[in-house]
């Protein structure tokens, strides 16, 4: 007796909790409640790698911090740097978190978020190289990760075919071809140079600053032209600022507090 009891008790906890997992608290006024496909490539410490299978870096944290504001559910997704453009513009992903530079350019075909992050393209080189500008890189082997904006500052500088520049699918390969002396230089973001440089000391880089040939970056979160979700997420992301949570996911990437000046441009 008591046993028929339980059991129906715990049917009908189970269809309960059924239907909670099916009913998600999508966000207000939103019909859909279905998940919304992030996409980026996860080859670029520490914004975004694979630790254990998983996709981790400053870029996942404080996507999930923003998407828990905004109360949007959603997947991450490993699409790699060039087709994650192509997955924007099919909309086969609704947004995309990547270190991705706002830039003129993009901004035809794509929209962004407001800019969360200030960045400026550096130069990687074995220790004792003699490159110590951009200048010096002509007539220089360099690789960049195909795509992205340190090609562009290169081939601005030396037009395009002059510099010797090879493109990689990812920034790992650039570096490793500079590691395997097949190219003299890499030339990517400052925060995944100067952190590969420091945690590989066995490797003797030397990080190169050129700010009168690199300009200044800012990252943004990445969407489909006319993206609804851009207005929910812009919002998310500067009550995130607001409140500290961005400080925070800040801190356990970088160690420091960040400039939250440099990101009201
Ligand atoms: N910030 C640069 C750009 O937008 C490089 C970003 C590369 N990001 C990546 N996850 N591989 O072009």
């Amino acid at each position: 007796m008591k046993k028929a009891i339980l059991f129906l008790l715990l049917v009908s906890m189970l269809a309960l909790a059924a239907c909670g997992s099916q009913s998600t608290s999508g966000p207000e006024g939103g019909s859909k409640n279905e998940k919304l496909v992030v996409g980026t490539d996860a080859a670029y410490a520490p914004f975004e790698y694979l630790k254990d299978g998983k996709i981790v870096g400053f870029d996942a944290d404080l996507l999930k911090a923003v998407m828990k504001e905004a109360k949007l559910k959603y997947e991450l997704k490993n699409t790699g740097w060039e087709p994650l453009f192509a997955s924007l513009k099919s909309e086969q992903v609704q947004a995309g978190i990547s270190a991705i530079t706002i830039n003129d350019k993009r901004k035809q075909t794509y929209d962004f978020s407001s800019p969360y992050f200030e960045s400026i393209n550096k130069i990687l080189v074995k220790e004792g190289s003699p490159v110590k500008s951009v200048d010096d890189l002509k007539g220089k082997k360099v690789s960049v990760q195909n795509g992205t904006t340190g090609q562009d500052a290169l081939e601005k500088k030396f037009g395009k075919g002059e510099a010797n520049v090879k493109k990689y699918e990812t920034n790992v390969l650039a570096i490793q071809a500079l590691l395997n002396g097949e190219v003299d230089a890499v030339v990517a973001d400052n925060t995944v140079v100067d952190e590969y440089a420091k945690n590989n000391p066995d490797k003797k880089l030397t990080v190169v600053n050129d700010k009168t040939n690199f300009e200044s970056e800012y990252y943004g979160i990445a969407f489909p032209k006319g993206s609804e979700n851009k207005k929910k997420i812009d919002k998310a992301l500067q009550t995130v600022i607001d409140n500290g949570t961005y400080s925070k996911v800040y801190k356990k990437w970088f160690k420091v507090e960040p400039n939250l000046d440099a990101l009201k441009k």
